[in-house]
């Protein structure tokens, strides 16, 4: 028996004087590089910026961080609930500074899930692949996070996956399950899949370009929302 359910999403805004930025891309874009480039820039401006990150510092972030080095086997559908159990407590957090005013610049929200979880459940976002099977995937996921509030701006940097690959066996120094190249280019199309689907919710980014260069884009982006 088939139940056909028509839902229309819609994210949480929030009213707090602070805004929040996430930043997002796949493994190798240099999305902590900039995230952290972003904080300095922003705090030279004098405006009250703090970093954050998904998986958190936490003890549910921690034992996220165990099972993406390999350490543990872990099912996909519970695993991104465990993102989404330290995205509770990171969002308690984030709303604590937003309620100050500050510009919170978090590294990965709940953008990351939709890709990574979805490519973890053997999605892979090609053209020959079933859409209604994909937005079921997908939807399934994104349905948790109507709870969470939605970003100001999500910034994605936009970095092939052979790229990306390159950039991160330069810097090999926290290999997790997601550097095969294959599956970054599932996670790369995955992000390509959203931004279609929601194009007002994410700013695209060309990651290729020199550091400098994504930094000042990403700054005057930024910059312009602050004041
Ligand atoms: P990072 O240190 O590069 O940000 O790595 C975090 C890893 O966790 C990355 O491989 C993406 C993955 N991830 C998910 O699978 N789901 C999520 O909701 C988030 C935030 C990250």
């Amino acid at each position: 028996m088939k139940y056909p359910i028509d839902f229309e999403l819609e994210f949480q805004r929030h009213n707090y004087p602070g805004k929040l930025i996430a930043l997002e891309g796949i493994d190798g874009s240099g999305k902590t590089t900039q995230a952290l480039e972003l904080v300095e820039s922003l705090k030279k401006e004098g405006i009250k910026t703090v970093y954050t990150k998904e998986p958190t510092d936490g003890e549910i972030g921690k034992m996220i961080r165990r099972i993406l080095t390999g350490e543990k086997n872990f099912e996909p559908v519970s695993f991104q609930y465990l993102f989404a159990a330290d995205r509770v407590e990171h969002q308690e957090e984030i709303i604590g500074f937003l309620k100050k005013g500050k510009i919170v610049v978090s590294d990965r929200y709940f953008w990351s899930s939709i890709p990574y979880g979805a490519t973890d459940r053997g999605i892979d976002f090609k053209k020959s692949q079933d859409e209604a099977n994909i937005l079921l995937v997908c939807y399934s996921i994104l349905s948790l996070y109507h709870q969470f509030i939605a970003p100001d701006i999500t910034a994605y940097l936009e970095v092939s996956a052979d790229a990306a690959l390159k950039r991160l066996s330069a810097i090999r120094h926290n290999v997790d399950i997601y550097d095969k190249l294959e599956k970054l280019k599932s996670i790369a199309r995955g992000y390509e899949w959203l931004i279609r689907k929601f194009p007002r919710e994410l700013t695209v980014i060309d990651g290729s370009k020199s550091i400098d260069k994504v930094s000042e884009e990403l700054f005057e982006k930024v910059v312009k929302i602050t004041s």
